[in-house]
């Protein structure tokens, strides 16, 4: 693998965030892993939707673009499908539908990489990977070899899994393998994504019109990077006990929040913060999206550093209002 030196990593994340690598390598096939001979820590890249620079990073950044989608393997019901970590996501989500094969039509143009669906266990409109998961491969940073997991070593959780928390930065994921339905089952309760199949006045229902209305609605709300930077949602939404919620719900009477299978309150963190008076507000070149007050915005020329210490009061005001503590969902890197 032959790296380069102070490369700028501006181009590879949504954030539009200047920021330098000391060293920068493309990564295209697990080959080339034996080569990466470092003690030092690597960062992985999948497409940068969901970090934030707040430095440069001294050490190493791997751009994983290992490709590749193959169907390993069939029976009665599920296709096993194998996908190299640096396939488009996207993308993949096409190629499942053009195929027929079913179950992550939900997931339709949510940015980034194959790669990086398992970090944060991705999800949108009522499913998320871990319902279509079925094992994946990643490269052991210390050890130097392949290591296998399958959805229970995962750890999956609401934007969670065990590569963001107990093996932080010690794996590259390689590829993952998803166990997708031959015959649809369709989630379009959540959402608008009944409402928008019936403006589309789609005559049959098939896991392109689903994929189409959420596409639709996703362009809707999200702002695209392309036109102005940001990582999607900045913050989770966060999960309370149902006590506290009928608290609250009392003070603050049109306050979101859905009950979950564990028995608490996933509060809805943009209302949240909607309510604080943040929506649109704007310092500098760093902001709060005037349509979706849980995306953060770079107008241009703002610095992670600046977005960082947005976020930091964002978060105090929220506690200091609702008593609620938010999380950040991206990862703020180093
Ligand atoms: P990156 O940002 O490159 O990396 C994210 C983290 O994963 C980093 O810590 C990185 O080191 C690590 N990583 C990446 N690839 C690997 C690998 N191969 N091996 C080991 N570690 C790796 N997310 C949702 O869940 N749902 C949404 O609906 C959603 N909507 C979004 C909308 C917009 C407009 C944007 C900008 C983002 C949105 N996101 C959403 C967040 C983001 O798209 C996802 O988290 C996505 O999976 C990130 O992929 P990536 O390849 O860009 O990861
Ligand atoms: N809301 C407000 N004000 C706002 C934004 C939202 O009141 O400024 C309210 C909405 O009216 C709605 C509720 O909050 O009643 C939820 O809003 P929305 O449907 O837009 O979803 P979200 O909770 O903001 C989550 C995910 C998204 C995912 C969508 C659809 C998290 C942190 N975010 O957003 O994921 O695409 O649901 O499933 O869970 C991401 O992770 O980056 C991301 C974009």
């Amino acid at each position: 693998m032959q790296f380069a030196v102070h490369v700028d990593l501006k181009p590879y994340n949504t954030f539009g965030l200047a920021a330098t690598a000391q060293y920068f390598a493309k990564l295209s096939s697990v080959e080339q892993l034996s080569n990466l001979n470092t003690d030092a820590p690597v960062l992985v890249l999948g497409g940068g939707s969901n970090l934030l620079f707040r430095d440069n990073i001294n050490g190493f950044v791997v751009k994983n673009e290992i490709m590749g989608i193959d169907l390993i393997r069939e029976d009665a019901d599920h296709v096993y499908v194998r996908a190299g970590a640096g396939e488009n996501w996207h993308g993949f989500v096409e190629h499942c539908i053009a195929n027929g094969w079913c179950g992550v039509e939900n997931l339709a143009l949510i940015p980034g990489c194959v790669g990086a669906s398992p970090m944060q266990n991705i999800g949108a409109y009522g499913v998320e990977i871990k319902d279509v998961f079925h094992s994946l491969e990643a490269w052991h940073l210390q050890d130097k070899e392949l290591h296998s997991f399958s959805l229970e070593d995962c750890a999956f959780g609401y934007r969670e899994s065990v590569f963001k928390r107990k093996y932080k930065g010690q794996y590259i994921i390689t590829h993952v393998t998803y166990r997708l339905r031959k015959t649809p089952e369709y989630h379009i309760s959540y959402g608008a994504i009944q409402q928008e199949l019936e403006h589309m006045g789609a005559q049959e229902l098939s896991i392109r019109a689903v994929a189409d209305a959420v596409i639709s609605i996703r362009k809707s709300k999200l702002p695209d990077p392309a036109v102005i930077g940001n990582a999607g949602s900045f913050f989770k939404n966060p999960e309370i006990p149902a006590e506290t919620f009928v608290a609250l719900k009392l003070q603050f009477p049109d306050i979101i929040g859905y009950p979950t299978f564990s028995g608490m309150v996933k509060l809805a963190a943009g209302w949240l913060i909607e309510r604080a008076g943040w929506k649109g507000y704007r310092k500098g070149d760093a902001g709060v999206h005037a349509k979706q007050a849980l995306v953060l915005v770079n107008y241009g020329g703002a610095t992670g550093d600046e977005i960082f210490h947005l976020s930091e009061e964002i978060l105090h005001s929220i506690n200091a209002q609702f008593g609620v503590q938010l999380e950040r969902e991206v990862n703020i890197i180093p």
